[in-house]
């Protein structure tokens, strides 16, 4: 087993799971936990992205590993328990649903149904298969905190991207209800919701995104961000990162929103 060097960080001794860990916004999270002393275990269903990201963590000195998995699969979750319990001592202190997925912006009236399908599976059913796949890892643990990545989309939906945004919705919602059902077990469930992020899922949001600075500045004015430019995969990192660590332990339920003053 590899040593953590990071042992008086924020989150030393815990072990944190992160779907679509492989790359954008996971990735961040998943060296930001490292950097702050947890395990890592990623889940993603691009396996060389994934297996680069946990060799670089090792290399540092991370534990840390990965598994393939598509997270709308139940066999696929009950792999990712496998791998907790036999590489992991058994122990799952932190889970990221961070997996998300998304279609071209366009009028509600041509959206294919797979594409519906689609964002529901990837977005929502992957955190019903994680709630009952994980949790129970987590309450014979004492508890847990789960950071599920929702959106702004969530709270200030617009039009041209609806069941995405609605997606986001059952999301944030089905995180409340969470919360609020599995307190007394220890279990902390809250969301981040990040405004446009420069990844690769962002060209989805803004067509002709192409990841530059002068575009950043264009979204954000178009977006009518108050402070100015476009959420950063490390502001939401930032952000994962005080929702999992035990500075925020009276904090559930709630939407982080991490989108520079948009929603207001
Ligand atoms: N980028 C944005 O503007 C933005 C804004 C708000 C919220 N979000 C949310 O943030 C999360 C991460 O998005 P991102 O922008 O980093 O995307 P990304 O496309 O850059 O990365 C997504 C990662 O998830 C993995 N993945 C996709 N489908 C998967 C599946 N079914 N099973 C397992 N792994 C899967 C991909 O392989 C990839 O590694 C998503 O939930 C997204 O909805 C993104």
């Amino acid at each position: 087993m590899a040593t953590n060097g990071h042992a008086n960080g924020r989150l030393a001794g815990k072990v944190a799971l992160v779907t679509g860990g492989a790359m954008g916004i996971g990735e961040a999270i998943s060296r930001r936990f490292a950097r702050e002393g947890a395990s890592i275990l990623i889940a993603d269903t691009n396996e060389e992205a994934a297996r680069a990201v946990a060799e670089s963590l090792s290399s540092e000195g991370v534990e840390a590993d990965y598994v393939v998995a598509n997270v709308t699969s139940r066999s696929d979750w009950e792999n990712i328990v496998a791998k907790i319990k036999s590489q992991f001592r058994a122990r799952l202190d932190i889970l990221v649903n961070n997996a998300g997925t998304a279609y071209p912006t366009q009028s509600s009236l041509t959206v294919s149904e797979a594409n519906f399908d689609k964002v529901y599976s990837v977005n929502v059913k992957s955190i019903f298969h994680s709630v009952q796949t994980i949790f129970p890892l987590m309450i014979a643990n004492q508890g847990g905190a789960v950071i599920n990545i929702s959106s702004i989309a969530a709270i200030r939906p617009r039009g041209r991207l609806t069941w995405y945004n609605s997606s986001k919705a059952a999301v944030s919602n089905a995180s409340k209800a969470l919360a609020h059902e599995f307190g007394a077990e220890g279990i902390r469930v809250n969301c981040a919701c990040p405004v446009l992020v420069p990844t690769q899922l962002a060209s989805n949001f803004v067509p002709g995104f192409d990841n530059t600075p002068e575009q950043h500045t264009k979204a954000a004015q178009l977006l009518q961000i108050p402070l100015g430019r476009v959420t950063t995969t490390e502001d939401v990192a930032n952000t994962a990162l005080w929702l999992a660590s035990d500075e925020s332990s009276f904090i559930t339920g709630v939407d982080h929103h991490v989108d520079g003053g948009r929603s207001i």
